[in-house]
């Protein structure tokens, strides 16, 4: 038994990541022996400096805060505290403060420490719409909103037009540090081709986007345009193999009495059908 050893050393900020729902275990700065319980501690988990979370003392909880009933467990060894399951609310600074309890003496400190735990909470996958106001040969005028709901910490919301960034006309986000947060973007747009648009919720490294595409809804008569290059040679060689025959069949088939006469035959019982269909 020697001097108490002050085993945490507060120089790097000790800090934890959670989401909501999930169980989190934040860790203190002591490890009990296996010689010795948690009844020769007391333990204090607070929060903030100024509540007490859990509390132990003579190996039994002496202080819960209701905040956190029945979402609270201590390891009895590592003194890790275990919340489950995280809330907005419990974002913020907890310290561990560990004395040990000696006979006839003091109870000493052994350690005092802090660790910040970051909650975050999804936001909803974003919700896009577009709504056209005006309609012109040359551009679709529309407004475009963008929200998402539900996430924790504040987000950034940013939109992109064909992947080049865009400001927001309107934006507004939910006034609240301990509550979920809203927010929402409207966009004035006049669109003069298809473009695609996307909005992204960005939010403590993470983010959720939608893309939706912007369509040019008003086609304008516009004058023939040429026919393209594959529709040129498709016609070219359909004219060429019609020309071919033509010229196969004028050397071949007036020599052949009966083809000639199948081929009379036949356009006269086209001809006749078609005069039949007109007359109805
Ligand atoms: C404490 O012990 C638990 C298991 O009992 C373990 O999951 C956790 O990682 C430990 N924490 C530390 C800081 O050692
Ligand atoms: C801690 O509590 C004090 C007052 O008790 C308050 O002013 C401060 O904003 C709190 N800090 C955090 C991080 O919650
Ligand atoms: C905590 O759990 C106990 C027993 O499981 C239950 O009776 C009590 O209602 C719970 N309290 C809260 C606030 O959920
Ligand atoms: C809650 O978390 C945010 C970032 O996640 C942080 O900036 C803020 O200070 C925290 N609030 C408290 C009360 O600790
Ligand atoms: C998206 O927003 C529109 C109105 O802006 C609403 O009518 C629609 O229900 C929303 N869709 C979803 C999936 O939330
Ligand atoms: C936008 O960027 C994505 C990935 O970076 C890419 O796949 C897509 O083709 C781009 N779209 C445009 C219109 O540049
Ligand atoms: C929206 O913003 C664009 C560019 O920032 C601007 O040209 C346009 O006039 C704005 N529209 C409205 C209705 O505020
Ligand atoms: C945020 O959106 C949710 C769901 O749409 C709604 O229930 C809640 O009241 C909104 N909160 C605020 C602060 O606007
Ligand atoms: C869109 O075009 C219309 C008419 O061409 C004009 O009145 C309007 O201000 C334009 N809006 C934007 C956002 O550029």
């Amino acid at each position: 038994w020697g001097m108490p050893v002050l085993v945490c050393y507060a120089l790097e900020k000790k800090v934890v990541k959670s989401k909501v729902g999930e169980k989190v275990g934040l860790p203190c700065c002591h490890e009990i022996p296996s010689s010795e319980s948690l009844h020769s501690y007391r333990v204090y988990w607070q929060k903030n400096t100024t509540e007490v979370v859990l509390a132990y003392a003579d190996g039994k909880m002496i202080s819960k805060h209701e905040q956190y009933v029945n979402r609270t467990e201590m390891d009895a060894r590592n003194l890790t505290l275990w919340i489950s399951p995280v809330e907005i609310l419990d974002n913020g600074s907890y310290q561990c403060i560990v004395q040990h309890r000696r006979l006839l003496q003091n109870s000493v400190v052994v350690c005092d420490e802090s660790v910040t735990l970051f909650v975050t909470a999804d936001f909803s996958k974003p919700n896009v719409t577009a709504d056209v106001l005006a309609d012109s040969c040359e551009s679709t005028e529309m407004v475009v909103r963008c929200s998402s709901y539900g996430g924790f910490p504040k987000p950034k919301l940013s939109g992109a037009l064909d992947n080049e960034s865009t400001a927001w006309n309107d934006s507004w986000v939910s006034e609240s540090s301990l509550r979920a947060y809203n927010v929402t973007g409207k966009l004035w747009l006049n669109v003069t081709k298809d473009i695609s648009f996307t909005c992204s919720v960005e939010y403590n490294g993470f983010a959720e986007s939608t893309s939706l595409l912007l369509k040019k809804t008003k086609e304008c008569v516009v004058p023939t345009v040429p026919p393209s290059y594959n529709v040129i040679t498709a016609s070219s060689i359909i004219i060429i193999t019609f020309l071919l025959a033509i010229t196969l069949a004028a050397r071949y088939l007036p020599r052949h009495g009966k083809y000639s006469s199948f081929f009379k035959k036949q356009s006269l019982t086209a001809y006749g059908v078609s005069m039949q269909n007109t007359h109805l």
